[in-house]
This record gives structure tokens, C-alpha cells and sequence, in this order.
């Protein structure tokens, strides 16, 4: 496995792959590699011939400076495990390297950026666009690897990569989970004893919910899930929709939609959880 950390160095190396005719599967990560990263790797080493991980902090994804602060960086442990998982290149740029000049591009989204993540976080999806576009230029890769748990993520790379046409094909990969429940995710690990014994609660309510859609109207399941949640001494939701899967509008009849997404973000403390789960 080779480290790199000029954009030169790693597009000179790539391009002696694509030379060869080698596909190319890129997984863009910003560290603090968990289960759930490596399940991405995993799948881009199996289904290439080139397997490339970014590490990269992004400071314009961040909205709260805090947040940034405190992300968890541990690139010597993220090495170790992506030799493990057969990974051919690690890109770790600069935040210079990155951005030698600020970034002002402002990318349109519509509405897909203003429900959920982007009424909380303003700006954030933006700083997303900007990163994976800029890393996509560099990589160029045939396939890319994002994780559904950031849901919206996801569906705001798609619609990017439609926008500038990028010749990328964009795989969703399934959330992994902790054997309780809990979605993996970089930011579990800053949970103390207590909060992480109480984070499953989310996982477990949102299943819960998915038996009550014949039952109870979307409102209602809205109310349940948020105030399960909410009773918890420490937990506080920040929203929970339930939406159209594709557009991600908020539905208010189960009908409104014929793939409905429910997506939520609960503090537990100080550290910011999302998970989600398909009802329909
Ligand atoms: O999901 C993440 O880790 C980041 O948002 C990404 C896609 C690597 C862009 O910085």
C-alpha cells in the first residue's frame, strides 16, 4: 500500500493504472476508520483493480467549528487497517494541497440541500460538493463507495455527479451496525461509558416504528420515535422526517410516496448521532 500526499504524485500514479486498462474504485473517507469504512473498501477492493481511500478532514463541510476540533483523527491506526483490507493507495493531502485558494463555488442543489442536514447544518452539503468534486478530478475513478448512512449525502453526491456530468458510477453501501444497534460512525467513539450504553436507544426506536406503518399515521410516527427518544435523560432529537426516499420532501400520508425514508439526528450529549431506516 502507498501513501501519498501531493495531488501530483497520486494522479501521475493512477494514471499509469488507467494505462494499464485498471479500473479504478475510490472510497473517500475523513479517517477514524470504522467497521463501517472498511465494509466500503472491502467492496471497492473486490470490485477493482484499483482501490484508492482519501483521508481528508474537510474544514469546509464543517459548520461548527467545534465539531472540526474535536473530529477524531488516527491515521496510523486508518493506515494499518486499510493494509489489512487490501487497499492499494491512501491519498492524505493538506488542507493547502487541497485548497491553495478558497473554495467560493457555490453549487444548486434545490430543496434536496435544504430539507434535513441542510436546515442545520447551512453550508455543509456545499463544503461535501466542493471536496468530492475536487477529490473525483483528482481520482477520476470508475466507481466510488459512500456509506448510506449519511443518506442525504448520498443523494446530494448523485444529483452532483448529474449536474457536472462526472463519468463515476456512485454505489450506496448499507449501513453497518453495531451488534446493539448503533450505527458505526466516527464520532462513537467520543461517546462516554453511559452515552454509548443509551445510543441504541435510536436504532431500536426506529425499528420499532417500522411495525406501526399500517397502523399509525405518519405524524404519529413521528411523535413516537421523537419522544421515545426524547424521555431519554441526555438524548435530545434534533429532527426526524420521514420523506420521500428519492426527493427527500417530507410526506404526510404513507401514500404520498412509494419508497418512504425516515432520517434523524439526536445528540446524545454533546456528539451529534444520524441514522435512518426505510419504511416503505
Ligand atoms: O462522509 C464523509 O466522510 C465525508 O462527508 C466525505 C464524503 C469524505 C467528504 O468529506
Amino acid at each position: 500500500m502507498e501513501i501519498l500526499s501531493s495531488i501530483k504524485e497520486i494522479k501521475q500514479t493512477l494514471d499509469k493504472e488507467r494505462q494499464k486498462n485498471k479500473t479504478i474504485g475510490f472510497v473517500p473517507t475523513m479517517g477514524a476508520l470504522h467497521q463501517g469504512h472498511l465494509s466500503l473498501v472491502d467492496q471497492c477492493v473486490r470490485e477493482n483493480e484499483v482501490c484508492v481511500v482519501s483521508i481528508f478532514v474537510n474544514p469546509t463541510q464543517f459548520n461548527d467549528p467545534r465539531d472540526l476540533d474535536t473530529y477524531p483523527r488516527t491515521l496510523e491506526a486508518d493506515y494499518a487497517l486499510l493494509e489489512r483490507e487490501g487497499c492499494h493507495y491512501v491519498f492524505v493531502p493538506s488542507v493547502e494541497e487541497i485548497y491553495p485558494e478558497p473554495d467560493t463555488r457555490v453549487f444548486e442543489f434545490g430543496r434536496l440541500a435544504e430539507v434535513m442536514e441542510g436546515k442545520y447544518r447551512p453550508g455543509h452539503f456545499n463544503g461535501v460538493a466542493q471536496v468530492v468534486s475536487k477529490l473525483f478530478d483528482i481520482v477520476e475513478p470508475t466507481n466510488a463507495y459512500f456509506g448510506e448512512k449519511d443518506y442525504q449525502q448520498v443523494a446530494i453526491i448523485r444529483k452532483m455527479v448529474s449536474q457536472l456530468q462526472l463519468p463515476v458510477i456512485i454505489h450506496a453501501c448499507p449501513i453497518l451496525r453495531e451488534s446493539d444497534g448503533l450505527a458505526m460512525s466516527s464520532r462513537n467513539v467520543r461517546l462516554s461509558a453511559l452515552q454509548r450504553q443509551k445510543a441504541p436507544l435510536i436504532a431500536r426506536t426506529l425499528k420499532e416504528s417500522t411495525n406501526f406503518v399500517s397502523a399509525k399515521s405518519v405524524s404519529e410516527v413521528i411523535d413516537y420515535v421523537v419522544q421515545t427518544i426524547n424521555k431519554e435523560p441526555d438524548m435530545r432529537v434534533e429532527y426526524f422526517e420521514i420523506a420521500d426516499a428519492y426527493t427527500l420532501e417530507p410526506i404526510s400520508k404513507w401514500s404520498d410516496a412509494e419508497a418512504v425514508v425516515g432520517c434523524i439526528t439526536v445528540y446524545c450529549g454533546e456528539v451529534r448521532l444520524i441514522d435512518n431506516i426505510r419504511y416503505l
